[in-house]
Order: C-alpha cells, then structure tokens, then sequence
C-alpha cells in the first residue's frame, strides 16, 4: 500500500531568532521529507511537512511587555522573521503556521474535553509564589533566591549552578521575584492536572514506547527509567493550567485558567496540519483517526523527548485519536567542539549566516554528512565545515560537470552522445542503497557513499582527460562518448544529492534540460542526441575568511545582548551594520551590493491581469486579480490609475511580487505588488508596468 506521510519538526518559540543549531533540526526534517516527496506514488502517495511557531506562555507575554507591545504584535513579527529564515536555508514547510490559531485552540478544546471526559482531569488545590509587586504568580524560572545547600546567591528556582542542588522554588532561601526584585509570597490556587499517574497512562505508556518504531533505542531506554519499573508507577500528575495574566488559550468552563503553553504546543501540530487540510482539501480524520494506516512522525531534539514521547502520546490515545508512528530525536549542536556560545561568537543566527553571503547549501551538506539516526550531539567544526565542503562539493561533486560540459557545447552543438556505460553500473544500482540510508536517517551513511561515487567519476574522467582528446585529431566520438557519460554520472549524483542540495538540483535540471528529478530516474539515462543546455558555475569554494567574518559578526552583536532581553529595533540594524561590514572588510557582501539569496528571497512571479477595476473613494488605485497560477486569483490594489485604464490592463501579463506579506487596506487585502517602473525625478513622468515577453505564462518564476 502506498504510503500517507504526515511530518513535523518542533515547534521554535516565538521569542527568539532562530539560530545554527534549530536549523539542525530544520534541515534534517526537510532532508527527509524532500526525500519522501521524491518517491514515487505507488510508494509514497502523500508526505506533508507541517511546523508552526510556539506562540504562548510567560517569557512571551513578559518579552512583548518589555517591547512595549501586544503579544499578538510580537508573535506576528517574529513568524514573519522564521519563515524568512526558514525560506533562506530551503527548508519547505507544506504550512508554517502558528499555535495561536482557532485550529489549534479547537483542537486543544476537544482534546481537553475528551481527557476530562475519560475522568484524566483533576482540579487541585495548590501552593505556588506569587509577585504581590507583579500582580501575578511566578513561573520557577522567574523565582531566583540563595541555594538552600549552599548559599550562593542569585540561583534559579530549580537548581544551583554553584553546587548543582536541585531543589524546588520553595527551598530557596531569601527568595526574590526575577520580574520585579519584590518578596514572592507563597499563595494557593487552584489548577488543572492531567493524571499521568492513573493507571491506565501508566500501563498504556509503558506498552507504548515499548513498540518497535516508536522510539529510539536509546530514547526508549531513558523512557522505561522514567517510567520505573511494573508497579513502580514513578510518573506524577502534570499541571497544566496557568493562572492569569497569561497569554494562551483560556481552559473553557475556568475562568482565568489558561492551559499551559506544553499543553497546547504539540497540539499546534494538529492545528497546522489542520489549516493545511481545510486549504489543500486533505481529509485531516485520516490522518488522526486511531486505526489510520497514515503515518506521523516527529522530528524533536533531545532536550524535549519527555513532552513528546509520554505527555503528548498519553494525551493523544486517551483522547481518542491515533498516536505518532515514531518520533525522531537528534541531538543538540556544539561548534568548534563546544556549546554555542555568544562571546565567542558561535552563537550564529540564521540571518547573520545568510547575510554575510554563505550560501545555504553549505550548511545543509555539512549538516546531513555529520547526522545519523542517533541522540548523539553533532559538532559543526568551522575549519572542517570549510575543508569539506570545497572538498566533496567542489572538488568532487561539481569538478565533473565543469570539466566536461563545456566540449558538449562547444564541440557538439549542445547534444549528447550514448550515455550509458558498464563503469555507470555501481553509480546506478546504488539508488536502492542510498535510499533506504536517507529513509532510515543515515544521511551521513547516505553522503559517504554518494562522495565515494563521485570519486569513481572522477577516475573516469581523470583516466579519459577530455581536455588532451579535445586537443587531438581525430578523436572527436571518444571526446563526445566520455563526456556524455560523465554527463550522466552526474545527472545520477544530483538525483542523489537532491534531499540535500535542492537549489542545485534545480539549477543541473535547468542545465541538462530535464524534468524536476525524481528517485525512478535513476534507472533511465539521458537519452542520445539530448541537448543540454550551456554550463555555468554551479558552487563555489567556501573563502574562509567568510567564516571568519562570520564568527566576528555575532561576537561583537551579540556579546552585550544579555539571553533573555528583547532585541530592539536599534539593535538589530545595528547587528546587520557589524554584519555587513564584516564581510565587506574580507571581500564578502558589502555596503550596496546584496547577495543571490538576498534576490531570491523575493519571489517574483509572472502573473496574469484576468480582471481590473476601479475602486471607490480611490483617487490612484486599480484593483487588479491577478493569476499567478494558483487556485484563486491573488488580490493587489496598484497605485496606476494615472497611467492605465483598467479595461486595457486585462488579459496582459506582468511581474508580481508574490511573497510580499498581505497587507490590510482600507478596501480590502492586498496580497502582493506588481512591478512597474518610474522616473525618481520626474523628468520622464509616466508609470510604465514591466511585461514579459511573449511565451511567458503565468506562475513562471522571474530571476
Ligand atoms: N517550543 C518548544 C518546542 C515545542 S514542540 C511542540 C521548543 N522550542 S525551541 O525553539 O527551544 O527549540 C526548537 C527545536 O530546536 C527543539 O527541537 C530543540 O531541541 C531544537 N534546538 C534548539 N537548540 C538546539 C541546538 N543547539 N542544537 C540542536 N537542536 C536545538 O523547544
Ligand atoms: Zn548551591
């Protein structure tokens, strides 16, 4: 039977940016599902991708405060800079949404309703800190006082960092708010638990992260301590109400009580999976209901098993629906061997990578060679980082494509020779291997094995040298033979490359002429007599000094910039000011100039004016419905009224941009810009509205 895929990767909080080592778990998701979505349908019918941003809870309510703004203001600007960052490293959610979202909020009701309903509900009594100054009660992070064991002053509410005791907010002596500095007083209220303990959770949880596939061996492992032995029954109730002020759902039937932002953030998964379904007409009860064949997989780190793996399964069976086929723990990020840090300068930011000119595809390749299906830590080592990929992108990968494409050109009009032969055999039979790799999570295993290929070519065309042929008379067919099939040893590469490397798969697919490379192409050669199109660079080496640049950019931001605290408007520009000067000083993307993937950032499409109109009380605008090749016409209000009339606007084509966010107008959304041109002076005064040659059609891509 053909496979239904359903995939998530955690959900980051909307509070901070996101950062080299999320993007572990970004891009080994999308790794993975890029792979899935490759497979053909009788194997795989279905695979989607869903994340969203994890919106709730105090340290957001507390950071928008600071910022001197809604809650809602700031989650929406921080989506917005996610799904930037995201789009920047090629990571293609099927839907990035948000769990402040009636989706979500629905789902959590009904879970809500149903665990109540199971009797899995208890309403308790209990004591907890409470900031009289504040007005509010304090979550133990925000509860700092002297350790109990040893005295060391201004230590968290849960452990010391002096002597390691671990301890709860109550043993803290001389306790302090961490809000407001006042004396918490200890005051009783009543919250909402989920009971973990009852019996049925504990016998069921136990059974489940038993079964083969769920997890991992070593997460299964850990599971079974928490778990304790049969009969031990070591798992507690879980609170999972919050009291007012508290920015989340509000629990129905209890006023003032909002459920918990850990309560709500896996049901996100469902609500963006939801809003996916109601969009693209997916049936979201196959997906859910418990006997479905439909598989669901987590993709999380580490440091989050325990949500995932116990909370949110107990949540999902006693609630009546299916729970996760298996949930997929990585571990966690160090650079240069050690834990990111912002005074050295390895706390990088997504942006800062993409600003100082790296190109994405590096990281994705030196991020899949280090992971495997393990809970192990994976060290991203700046000077392999660069030596790496020159070595097996460069060196290797691309080295076989620049040395040959270039006669096919030049000597044969464009059009190859046979491009089969008995050497390819290993390069095409490894398809099956390299699949079942990426399928178990062995990118690493997966990219050894693909370079080892690569060195195999290499011999080939090393031992064939096209640039001595090309030199002698006479030996044009060998010249056109060696590098057809050189040609097509790299079409394979790509094709096994693609999960990882999409941009340049997309460019080599332009390159060789050819349809979106999918796993069966491997058994079916470039035919003879295909033309190619002309060759042009496809990577480059990484200059080190970028790396450098790198580094020296996020010490000298982010060293004042204390973890929690908001980062202003004035900072970040003064952040990107620090960026670019530091890569303009080693020759990278300086002061005017931006970089490819800064262009690429704006999706310019080719679109189609199918209906336009004046709009009322608009002295300058036109409303325009614009095809761009999606379901339902795009919606843009264009200042051009001026220039155009709108009955000869319809039926022409133009350019839009079609990522541009929407924006709310007086006469309704508008939902992207189209192009036009003017003279900033107004020597020349007119609007003229760009169009694309004839042949173009709508959705094409501009670039
Ligand atoms: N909001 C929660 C997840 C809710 S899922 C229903 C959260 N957010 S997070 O922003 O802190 O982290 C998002 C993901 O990134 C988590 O899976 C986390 O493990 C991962 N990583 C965050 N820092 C990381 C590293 N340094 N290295 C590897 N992964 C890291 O947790
Ligand atoms: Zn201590």
């Amino acid at each position: 039977m053909s496979r239904k895929i359903l995939v998530t990767s955690a959900l980051p909080y909307a509070n901070g940016a996101i950062h080299l080592g999320h993007l572990v778990e970004y891009i080994q998701t999308d790794i993975w599902v890029r792979f899935q979505k490759m497979q053909p349908q009788d194997k795989v019918a279905e695979c989607w991708y869903v994340c969203a941003d994890d919106t709730h809870g105090t340290p957001i309510m507390l950071r928008a405060e600071k910022d001197g703004i809604t809650p809602e203001a700031l989650i929406e600007r921080v989506h917005g800079e996610h799904a930037r960052d995201f789009a920047g490293f090629h990571v293609a959610f099927d839907n990035f949404y948000s769990t402040h979202s009636p989706e979500t909020q629905e789902c959590a009701n009904v879970i809500y309703a149903r665990l109540q309903q199971a009797g899995l509900i208890e309403r308790r009594t209990i004591e907890q800190y409470y900031d009289p100054a504040k007005q509010m009660f304090l979550p133990d992070r925000f509860i700092k006082g002297e350790c109990p064991k040893c005295g060391a002053h201004d230590q968290y509410g849960d452990n010391c960092e002096s002597c390691g005791a671990a301890y709860t907010p109550n043993d803290l002596k001389n306790p302090y708010s961490a809000i407001s500095g006042a004396k918490p007083e200890l005051r009783h209220s009543d919250h909402y638990f989920f009971k973990l303990s009852d019996e049925r959770c504990q016998s069921f949880l136990r059974r489940w992260t038993r079964e083969p596939g769920r997890l991992q061996p070593e997460a299964a492992n850990k599971m079974q301590e928490w778990l304790g032995a049969e009969g031990e029954n070591k798992l507690t109730d879980w609170d999972i109400s919050r009291d007012a002020p508290y920015f989340g759902f509000e629990i129905p039937d209890a006023p003032g009580k909002y459920f918990y932002v850990w309560l709500d953030a896996p049901i996100g998964y469902m609500g963006s999976f939801k809003n996916l379904c109601d969009r693209r007409g997916i049936d979201f009860d196959a997906y859910f209901t418990p006997d479905t064949a439909a598989e669901l997989y987590h993709f999380i780190g580490k440091d989050i098993l325990y949500f995932h793996a116990l909370f949110w399964p107990a949540e999902l069976e006693h609630a009546g629906y299916r729970t996760p086929s298996g949930i997929f723990a990585h571990g966690f990020l160090t650079v240069n061997g050690a834990k990111m840090s912002k005074s050295r300068g390895t706390f990088i930011t997504a942006e800062s990578y993409l600003q100082t000119g790296l190109n994405p595809e590096w990281l994705r390749y030196y991020y899949a060679a280090k992971l495997n299906s393990t809970m192990e830590d994976i060290d991203l080592n700046l000077e392999d980082f660069v030596a790496r990929v020159n070595s097996d992108l460069v060196g290797k990968y691309v080295n076989i494509a620049s040395r040959c494409a270039g006669f096919i050109g030049k000597r044969f009009g464009g059009r190859l020779a046979a491009t089969e032969a008995d050497w390819q055999k290993p390069l095409r039979d490894a398809a099956a291997g390299i699949a079942q790799a990426y399928e178990e999570r062995e990118f690493g295993r997966a990219l050894r094995e693909i370079m080892a290929l690569a060195d195999a070519a290499n011999v080939f065309v090393n031992d064939k040298k096209p640039w001595e042929l090309a030199k002698q008379e006479g030996r044009e067919a060998e010249l056109h033979a060696a590098c057809s099939q050189a040609i097509e040893a790299f079409r394979l590469l790509t094709l096994y490359l693609k999960p990882v490397l999409p941009k340049v798969a997309e460019a080599v697919e332009a390159f060789l002429g050819i349809a979106p490379l999918a796993w069966n192409d491997a058994a079916t050669p470039l035919p003879a007599g295909h033309a190619i199109n002309a060759y042009s660079h496809l990577m480059t080496r990484i200059d080190p000094k970028l790396v450098a640049a790198l580094v020296e950019a996020n010490k000298v931001s982010l060293a004042p910039v204390p973890e929690a605290a908001p980062q202003k408007h004035a900072e970040k520009q003064e952040k990107a000011a620090e960026v670019a000067k530091a890569a303009a000083e080693v020759g990278g993307v300086a002061g005017p100039h931006i970089s490819i993937d800064d262009f690429m950032k704006i999706e310019l499409k080719v679109a189609r004016i199918v209906n336009a109109g004046h709009v009322e009380g608009a002295e300058k605008l036109i409303r325009l419905s614009l095809d761009i090749g999606e379901e339902k016409p795009r919606q843009v209000f264009a200042g051009i009224k001026s220039a155009y009339d709108p009955a000869q606007l319809i039926g022409r084509l133009t350019v839009m941009v079609a990522n541009l966010a929407p924006r709310k107008m007086k006469f309704g959304l508008s939902e992207g810009m189209i192009l036009a041109a003017s003279d900033a002076d107004g020597k020349t005064p007119g609007i003229f509205l760009l169009a694309p040659d004839a042949g173009a059609c709508p959705g094409m891509r501009v670039k």
